[in-house]
């Protein structure tokens, strides 16, 4: 009896925790639901130097079109040599729930960490390259800014993965190429 209630208690617990990591249940996820226009707001890196100015990383997002295969494409721009260039990636599910797999200046395999899918989502990305690893997270929301509610949730979720606060850029003062976008 004593052994069910201590199990009981252990799996409250890890579900208690589970739930403060993410909003959305793992199971209701629906991929469908973040496709159409994004904005970036947030940005973090433990290798800061990605997310920086001619960083590779330093990418604004403009749209994510989900796939009927289930893989996404996104529409991104970064700024080279001081003009906004566009690029497209696609991303192919990998066998893990709400997780994706890309090739973009080394192997990346990120995930959605948390989104309400009308005002924001957070991803958590890990890149490989050359045996080196450095992890990202982004924060976009449906319009080009957000609450501070929201930017405090992110700071706080990037710090929790072991960011500093340094490392953690709030675009919306910067140049995010909306000039470029399509209307
Ligand atoms: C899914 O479809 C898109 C668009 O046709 C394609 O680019 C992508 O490679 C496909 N992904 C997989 C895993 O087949
Ligand atoms: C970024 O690249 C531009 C153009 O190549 C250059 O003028 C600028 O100094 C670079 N900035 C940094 C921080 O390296």
């Amino acid at each position: 009896m004593k052994l069910l209630l201590l199990l009981a208690l252990k799996l409250t617990l890890f579900f208690v925790h589970a739930e403060r990591e993410t909003s959305v249940p793992r199971k209701n996820f629906d991929a469908k639901k973040i496709e159409g226009e994004w904005y970036s707001i947030g940005l973090a890196s433990d290798k800061r130097e990605k997310i920086e100015e001619n960083g590779s990383m330093r990418v604004f997002v403009e749209y994510i079109h989900v796939f009927k295969n289930s893989s996404l494409a996104f529409k991104l721009h970064t700024i080279v040599d001081g003009k906004c260039t566009e690029i497209h990636l696609v991303c192919d599910e990998t066998q893990n729930d709400r997780e994706y797999y890309v090739e973009y200046d080394g192997h990346n395999t990120f995930h959605v960490l948390d989104t309400d899918y009308d005002d924001y989502i957070i991803f958590h990305l890990k890149n490989v390259k050359d045996e080196e690893t450095f992890q990202m997270m982004e924060l976009y929301g449906r319009k080009s800014h957000l609450t501070s509610n929201i930017k405090k949730m992110f700071v706080d979720l990037c710090k929790k993965h072991g960011i500093v606060e340094e490392n953690i850029f709030d675009l919306t003062e910067a140049n995010r190429c909306l000039q470029a976008r399509n209307g």
